[in-house]
Parts: structure tokens; sequence; C-alpha cells
């Protein structure tokens, strides 16, 4: 595996790589749900190229970039274990070059609600990087994982509108036992909240129960949802939402794939999380 930092030589040895060739986009401190897309594309796949970048501008003023887990070594063992062919790890004057001007602002749907506007720049930062990893590589491939399915929607809307020629694959989130969907951000959970941090999923299997069990009015689902977190004193509800998994618009007409998203705040750190009303996302 080798481990490389400057697009030059990414360049060249990527030409080398026998295809087709997947990408996974990481910020590094890698779990087993970044691993699930290791194995979606090593599966897929002849090449695969990880990338492991944490991107100082999808991160708010008032956001963990300087805390944000660092973990390059433990990264690149996992990765070495995962089989990638290559790993791509610039720092950052190589990916935002002095005088750096040009971005990839996504102004619409997806990105108008929900993340968006609690986070103001985060996804012109996510557009930006993504879209240059994906011109950087030229991947046939790049795998995004669903607990982000904002992101992965942005994503989407990204390499259509660009024409960027490369498929997007959306990888089901990884859970611990009890529910919650792995993060890089539970490593500052003290163990009381990693306790209440559950409610996030509760709250979702809450809202997939209701609409099995017939219920088709939003507002109903919606205030199941808000009931789970009334229900739990360490967490601060910030949205329980149905969305269209598209447009990220409010769902007015429930189906199986209208998604259930919730954000709350444990202590200083800031969960979200989501499931498909009818169980898988599309
Ligand atoms: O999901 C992430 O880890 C990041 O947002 C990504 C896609 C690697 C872009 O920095």
């Amino acid at each position: 595996m080798q481990v490389l930092h400057s697009v030059n030589e990414l360049r060249a040895a990527v030409a080398r790589l026998p295809r087709p060739l997947g990408l996974v986009p990481t910020m590094g401190a890698l779990h087993a749900g970044h691993m699930a897309l290791m194995t979606a594309s090593t599966a897929d796949n002849r090449s695969t190229v990880a990338s492991i970048y944490v991107n100082p501008s999808q991160f708010g003023p008032r956001e963990d970039l300087s805390r944000y887990p660092r973990t390059l070594e433990a990264d690149l063992a996992k990765l070495e274990a995962a089989a990638a062919d290559l790993v791509f790890a610039p720092e950052t004057p190589e990916m935002y070059p002095p005088g750096f001007v040009s971005w990839v602002s996504v102004e619409g749907p997806p990105a108008e609600r929900l993340e968006a506007e609690r986070r103001p720049g985060h996804f012109r930062g996510v557009a930006t990087i993504v879209a240059k990893l994906l011109l950087q590589v030229g991947p046939d491939v790049a795998y995004f994982g669903q607990k982000d399915a904002q992101q992965l929607a942005v994503v989407r809307r990204v390499v259509t509108d660009l024409n960027i020629p490369v498929r997007i694959v959306g990888v089901p989130t990884v859970r611990e036992p009890d529910g919650l969907a792995l993060s890089s951000r539970n490593v500052y959970l003290s163990p009381a909240e990693r306790r209440a941090a559950t409610v996030l999923s509760r709250a979702l299997r809450t809202a997939q129960a209701r609409y099995a069990a017939g219920e088709r009015d939003p507002e109903a689902i919606l205030q199941s949802m808000a009931a789970e977190f009334r229900a739990e004193p360490l967490a601060d509800l910030d949205y329980a939402d149905l969305a269209d998994p598209d447009t990220f618009q409010p769902a007015v007409q429930l189906d199986d794939r209208t998604l259930a998203l919730v954000a709350c705040r444990i202590g200083a750190t800031r969960l979200i999380d989501n499931t498909a009303l009818g169980g898988t996302h599309s």
C-alpha cells in the first residue's frame, strides 16, 4: 500500500492501477463504518484509493476542527488490512494552494435545510473538497456513508450538476449493538453521555414503527420522535425531521424512501442520525 501526499504523485500512481477504481474519501479516525466503505469498494473494484484529510473548510468557527481526532498511524494500519492499494493523505497547502478562491457552492436543495442551516458553509466545504478529490483521483465509483445522508445527497447533486463521470454509492450505517451509529465524534462522549446517545436511534426506530403501523401524518411521527428526546435529560434536541432523500425538502407524502432525521447535542458533542422509514435507504 502506497501512502502519497502530493497530487502529482497521486495522479502518476493512479494511472498504473487496474480499473475499475473505487475511492473512499475520509477524514481519518477510522471506525467500522469507514471499513464498510472499504469492504464495498474492494468488493466492487479491482483497485481502491482511500483519502485521509481533515478538511478545515467544512468546520464552522465554533466547531471541533482543532480537537477532531487524528490517528494517522492506526488509520494506515486499518487501510492496509482492508486492502487499500493507495492512501492519499495531503497537507492543507496541497488542497488549498496559496491564493485559493474557487469554491463549489450548492445553493439550493438539498443544501437548504437541516445541516445546511445549522452549519453555514459546511456543505460548501464538503462539495469543494469532494469535487477536488474526484478530479484528482478520477475514480469509477466513490463511496459515502448513509449516516451523513444530507452530505450524500449534496455529493450526488454536485456530481450531476458538474457532469463528474463517477458513480456515487451510499453505504448503510454501521451501528453499535445498542443502536448508536458509529461516528468519529462518539469518542468525545463520557460514559453517561454515551448511554444517553442511544436516544437518536431510539427516536428513529419509533418513527419506523409508527410508519409500519400505518401512520401517515408527518406531524404525528415528528411528535413521537420529539417525545423520545424529552425523556432523555442529557440530550438537547436540535431537530427531528422527515425529508425527501434527494431534495431534503420536508416530506409531505410519506413513503418507504422518506428519511427520518435527528440531530442533538449531548454535552458538548453534536450527533446526527437518520433512517429510511421503510427500513433501507434507496
Ligand atoms: O464524511 C466525511 O468524512 C467528509 O465529509 C468527507 C466526505 C471525507 C469530505 O471531507
